[in-house]
């Protein structure tokens, strides 16, 4: 395995997805209720995008499933579905999770570049904030593409957006951290009240670009977060049909709150670029 792949493994069963927005005991019901609490208040889209009823006796792959948030929706709404995840850590929490609350699915450790899946097995794959995670994303979605049904087989993923307001403002910060516009960016203080807490707390002198990116995203320390603009993301998924990308916004503070409510800004310049697609 390559090096950077160990320690985004490492990354994610050290600090399991969303897991630190919860204060309940680690791995009770009470800290899976906070966890799915957090994404729903933050990420509210992610129900109507996934609509987990429709896919009922389906095969469903979610490829990344973290805490389970989503792998347990799809379940409880019917779907046979498999659950595949770089980190053991987050994999045994998941499983943990369907225990508490008695569900049936099958969970396994994997990476999402090398499936170990047949050719056309799959309905659905759905992978949500995970593709832009591993080095090799382009080779992720051919191997999503190959275990997806022939004739409609459908994928559904999300990406983080290159062009949105959330990646201009983490940009912005690299830009003045240094030098002179380090000065300036006194004047722009106040703005950082409006965005999420976490990027408050680096050290942002001592960052590359990309790695000031990573740590904004998913926190000091996450090796790897990749962006991606629309043109990007539609040339990845090129093999697929009925290719459709649109973004949202995150709802993590007042002001991406309100841009939320502005649907036309949103849909270009949100951060999460959901990509639908089929075979
Ligand atoms: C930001 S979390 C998202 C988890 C979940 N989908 C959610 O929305 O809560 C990213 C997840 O992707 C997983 N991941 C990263 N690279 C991966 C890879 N190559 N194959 C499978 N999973 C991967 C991580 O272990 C982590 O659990």
């Amino acid at each position: 395995m390559e090096e950077i792949k160990k320690k985004v493994r490492a990354w994610w069963d050290s600090h399991p997805c969303c897991g630190n927005q919860a204060d309940s005991e680690w791995g009770s019901k009470e800290f899976f209720k906070q966890v799915d609490l957090y994404k729903d208040t933050y990420e509210p889209f992610t129900n109507t995008i996934a609509r987990y009823p429709d896919w009922s006796g389906k095969r469903v792959l979610e490829i990344g499933v973290g805490l389970g948030k989503d792998f347990s929706r799809f379940v409880g709404n019917g779907a046979r579905a498999t659950g595949i995840d770089l980190s053991a850590g987050s994999l045994e929490l998941t499983k943990r999770r369907l225990g508490l609350f008695n569900l049936k699915g099958s969970l396994c450790v994997a990476d999402a570049e090398h499936l170990p899946f047949k050719n056309g097995v799959f309905d659905l794959v759905f992978s949500w904030g995970v593709l832009h995670h591993t080095p090799g994303t382009k080779k992720a979605i051919s191997e999503l593409y190959r275990c997806l049904k022939p004739d409609g087989g459908k994928a559904i993923v999300m990406l983080y957006n290159k062009r949105s307001f959330l990646c201009a403002y983490y940009r912005r910060q690299y830009l003045f951290s240094r030098g002179w516009f380090k000065k300036i960016s006194k004047v722009f203080f106040p703005l950082r009240r409006l965005v999420p807490s976490e990027s408050k707390d680096f050290c942002y002198e001592k960052m590359d670009s990309e790695g000031l990116l990573s740590a904004c995203t998913d926190g000091a320390g996450n090796p790897l977060s990749k962006v991606y603009t629309r043109k990007e993301a539609r040339k990845m998924f090129s093999d697929f049909r009925c290719v459709k990308a649109e973004a949202f916004e995150h709802g993590k503070s007042r002001f991406f709150g309100l841009l939320r409510r502005m649907k036309i800004l949103e849909r270009h310049f949100g951060w999460f670029l959901v990509i639908e697609a089929e075979k």
